[in-house]
C-alpha cells in the first residue's frame, strides 16, 4: 500500500546519545536539525531537590549560551530553554568533535585547530566566563563542502560560571591540556599551539597560565 507522504506519520526523534547527565534526540524544528538536551531525572535524590537542581543547571547553561554567544564565542544556536523540563533545544551543528576530528588526522591542521581554539576560550574568559568542562569533546568541528575543517563550535556550558578567578581559567587550559596528552602522542605541542592562540585573545592570560603550572605541578605530587 502507496503511503501518502502528507498523512505519514512524522519521522520518530531519534536518541543520538545518553549520558550521565542528559540524553541527546534528534528533531526538526521549522525544517532545522535540532538537538533536545534533556537532564534525566536522578532517582538517588529527593524529587523536589532533583527538579530544582536540573531547573537550575538549565537556565545557567542555557544563560551560558546566551553570553557566549554575545561574547563573540562560537556556540550552537539556542532556540528554547524549557527550564521546568530540564531541556534545551539547540542547533544540531553538522560536523564531529575535535577529539575525532584530530584522530582521523587533520595532521598539519591539528595545530591550526588548536590554535584557535586557544582564541575561542580566550574570547570566553575574556568576556568573564570559564567553561568549566574543556576537553575535545565539548569542541564540535563543522563539516564544510570542500573536505577542510569548518568553524570551531564550543559546547555542553552544564558547568560554564561567570567568574574573573584565574583559578577557575586556569582549571579550563588544564583540563584541555590533560584531555590533549592522555589521547595525542603530539599532545604537547597542542597545547602550546592552544596556548599562543590564547594568549593573543585575553589580557589576562598571565595569571591564568600562573594558575595552570601551578595546577600542573599539584597534580604531579598527587
Ligand atoms: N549542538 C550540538 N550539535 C551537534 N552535536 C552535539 C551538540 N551538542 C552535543 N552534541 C553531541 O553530543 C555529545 C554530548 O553533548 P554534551 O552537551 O557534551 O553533553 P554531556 O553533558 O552529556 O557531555 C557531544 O559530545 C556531541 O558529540
Ligand atoms: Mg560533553
Amino acid at each position: 500500500v502507496a503511503v501518502n507522504p502528507l498523512h505519514a506519520s512524522p519521522p520518530a526523534r531519534t536518541l543520538v546519545r545518553r549520558g550521565a547527565e542528559a540524553e541527546l534526540v534528534a528533531d526538526k524544528l521549522i525544517g532545522r536539525a535540532v538537538l533536545q538536551k534533556r537532564r534525566l531525572p536522578k532517582a538517588y535524590r529527593h524529587p523536589d531537590l532533583d527538579a530544582r537542581l536540573r531547573a537550575s543547571r538549565t537556565r545557567a547553561e542555557a544563560n551560558a549560551l546566551v553570553a557566549a554567544r554575545a561574547a563573540g564565542v562560537p556556540v550552537p544556536l539556542l532556540y528554547d530553554a524549557d527550564v521546568p523540563q530540564a531541556t534545551l533545544t539547540l542547533e544540531a551543528v553538522d560536523g564531529q568533535t575535535l577529539r575525532e576530528a584530530l584522530d582521523v588526522g587533520a595532521g598539519a591542521d591539528g595545530s591550526a585547530l588548536l590554535r584557535t581554539l586557544g582564541e575561542i576560550l580566550g574570547r570566553l574568559h575574556q568576556a568573564g566566563l570559564v567553561h568549566g568542562d574543556l576537553t575535545t569533546g565539548n569542541v564540535l568541528v563543522r563539516a564544510s563542502a570542500d573536505g577542510k575543517p569548518g568553524g570551531l563550535v564550543l559546547i555542553d556550558f552544564g558547568l560554564a560560571e561567570s567568574t574573573p578567578d584565574p583559578e577557575a581559567r586556569g582549571v579550563d587550559l588544564h583540563l584541555l591540556e590533560e584531555a590533549l596528552e592522555a589521547t595525542r602522542a603530539d599532545g604537547h605541542a597542542l597545547h602550546a599551539a592552544f596556548l599562543d592562540g590564547y594568549r593573543s585573545a585575553c589580557t589576562g592570560h598571565a595569571a591564568a597560565i600562573t594558575r595552570l603550572e601551578a595546577i600542573r605541578s599539584r597534580g604531579r605530587y598527587r
